[in-house]
């Protein structure tokens, strides 16, 4: 497996497989390494002849009042990780190789309606800085297939909505999210928790799966299962951010005749802002 950090170098590499006729896989990471980034390789290879992983913790979708200089960056670690998963390349550049003249005056990547609401609404900007990334990596590897985690959903729906709407001919596939053994979903912000939120932050997908539940028992009264479900984090000490029953396709709330949906939530646990989601169908 070999690391590239410049555009050059990653083009002439990618040159060379396609003369091969070889068939590439892209899968975008801020790094920091789990499980689920595995996932997402070991996906990719099943799809892919070569997997790409670029590593980019992308100052573009991070607010003012958020962790950009505090996430972790753990290079060595993760290409050791890559290696066994059996990724071909990684693209690890500088923010100066992505951004060459600042963020400032850069073009952005507005989606628009399925980046409105939940995180969009609460990380104003966020989106536009994944999808001007993502629309940016699309270009520079023009894999032939992009693998995401789905515990991003909103995020997944958004690169969906992207590549479909500037006509990038790339296939997106989500993989499924990969839990610890008490529910939490795999997050490298996990590792902020202290012990004792760490104990806590179950509760989290308990509390989609309890309202799940409900619906599956044919409640449809939704504003009220949210309040409920908001209720239970806060008892358990977490702050919600949102919990909300959405439409699985538009993402906006959901109607009383609607058979596909998707609970999203986040909270915070102290500082740390934890997402997770689960996708039903009546
Ligand atoms: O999901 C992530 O890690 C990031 O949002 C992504 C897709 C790599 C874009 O920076």
């Amino acid at each position: 497996m070999r690391t590239v950090h410049t555009l050059k170098e990653l083009r002439a590499m990618l040159r060379s497989y396609r003369q091969q006729g070889k068939r590439i896989g892209l899968v975008p990471t801020m790094g920091n390494l789990h499980e689920g980034h595995i996932s997402l390789v070991r996906k990719a290879r099943e799809a892919a002849d070569i997997v790409v992983t670029s590593i980019f913790v992308n100052p573009m979708q991070f607010g003012a009042a958020e962790d950009l200089d505090t996430y972790p960056r753990t290079l060595i670690e993760d290409q050791e990780r890559l290696e066994a998963a059996g990724s071909t390349l990684v693209f690890a550049p500088s923010n100066d190789e992505i951004y060459p003249e600042g963020l400032a005056r850069h073009t952005r990547i507005v989606v628009p309606e399925v980046s409105e609401g939940h995180c969009g609404a609460s990380r104003p900007g966020h989106f536009e800085g994944v999808a001007t990334v993502v629309t940016k990596l699309f270009n520079m590897v023009h894999p032939d297939i992009a693998v995401f985690g789905e515990k991003d959903f909103q995020q997944l729906a958004v690169i969906r909505k992207l590549a479909r709407d500037l006509m990038i001919p790339v296939e997106v596939i989500g993989a499924p999210t990969v839990r610890e053994k008490d529910g939490l979903a795999k997050s490298s912000r996990n590792g902020y928790l202290t012990e004792q939120q760490r104990a806590v932050a179950p509760v989290l997908y308990r509390t989609l799966q309890q309202t799940a539940e409900q619906i599956r028992r044919g409640r449809t009264d939704f504003h009220t299962l949210e309040a409920e479900a908001n209720k239970a984090l806060a008892e358990a000490g977490l702050r919600p951010d949102y919990f909300n029953i959405a439409n699985s396709l538009t993402l906006k709330p959901a109607n009383t005749d609607d058979t596909e949906l998707t609970l999203l939530v986040a909270a915070f646990l102290g500082t740390t802002r934890l997402i997770d989601n689960l996708s039903i169908t009546r």
